[in-house]
């Protein structure tokens, strides 16, 4: 039985979405005639109901991929290829908290809400008030927006907040606001950054080299969908070739002044750690660093 104020995805069998919650008493209006919520929830998830003109619509549980995919957009958002690494790097969970710009339609502001979970915190400025405002929608019917604060702020302005495990800039010229990262985040926080062309990242980059900042990481994600057919297994023909490049670097406060080196750890205690080279890190163990 599906609760009130759960959210209920109905898809239809021409493909057809509809993200509702179930309040009951509720009908859904589809191209295909309507939906009596009371039955929707009755019938559960995984289940099949029908309209009023006798055609059937799955009724599944919503995941993160679905909220995402349903965002009312006006403004480019964020590929779930990319958020799934990017919520890896910056270690989002239960609990993070993660200072985010810029909003945009909300689609990663979507995803950072979904894995905060109830005791975190979301915290993202939008200059735009129509963008702010569109965000707010999209949150709300999504019913995460308790997780989000959003402020209608330009981040030239510098960050209202401090103390952040993490953050993220989807913005044009994020090497403008390098200098106030390290006022809203703790020591050692991880920060990301979306950017779609090469010339960006260099401008990025520059600015990162000229501190504080550590483990500065440059990539891209490409996802190839293969046709799902037993005996013809072959690639799709199209693909997305290109959506940005993802920058990832630690927030280092600079030491106060220098301790004598450590003395090395004896040659066993790290017989255990393994390879850099087990997570592809070619950074690592190159000597250049
Ligand atoms: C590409 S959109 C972000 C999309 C978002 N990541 C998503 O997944 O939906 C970029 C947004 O950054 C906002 N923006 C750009 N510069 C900003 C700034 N200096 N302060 C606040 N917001 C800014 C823009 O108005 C725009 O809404």
């Amino acid at each position: 039985m599906i609760e009130a104020g759960q959210l209920v995805l109905l898809i239809s069998n021409k493909g057809k979405r509809y993200l509702r919650k179930f309040e009951p008493g509720a009908e859904v209006h589809t191209h295909d005639g309507k939906l009596l919520m009371d039955e929707v929830a009755e019938a559960g998830f995984g289940q099949y109901v029908r309209t009023h003109l006798g055609r059937s619509y799955l009724v599944l549980k919503p995941t993160l991929h679905d909220l995402i995919k349903g965002v009312k957009r006006q403004t480019q958002i964020m590929y779930p290829k990319e958020i799934g690494y990017l919520m890896m790097k910056l270690g989002i969970g239960p609990g993070s908290t993660v200072i985010e710009s810029g909003t945009g339609s909300g689609g990663l502001t979507t995803a950072l809400a979904w894995f905060v979970g109830d005791t975190g915190k979301v915290i993202t400025y939008e200059r735009r008030a129509d963008f702010y405002k569109l965000a707010g929608k999209n949150l709300e019917r999504v019913g995460l927006a308790d997780r989000v604060e959003q402020v209608n702020r330009n981040i030239e302005d510098g960050f209202l907040h401090s103390g952040a495990d993490a953050l993220f800039l989807d913005v044009r010229t994020p090497w403008e606001y390098l200098g106030a990262i390290p006022a809203a985040v703790i020591p050692g926080a991880m920060c990301g950054f979306l950017l779609p062309t090469v010339n960006q990242v260099s401008d990025l980059l520059r600015g990162l080299e000229a501190g504080p900042f550590a483990e500065v990481e440059v990539l891209e994600i490409l996802v190839r969908r293969w046709k799902p057919v037993a005996d013809r297994l072959r690639p799709d023909d199209r693909m997305v070739a290109h959506t940005g490049f993802l920058v990832f670097a630690r927030y280092m406060e600079p030491p106060a002044e220098l301790e004598p080196e450590a003395a090395p750890l004896p040659a066993d205690d790290d017989a255990d750690l393994p390879d850099a080279d087990e997570f592809g890190d070619s950074t690592d163990g190159d000597g250049d660093e």
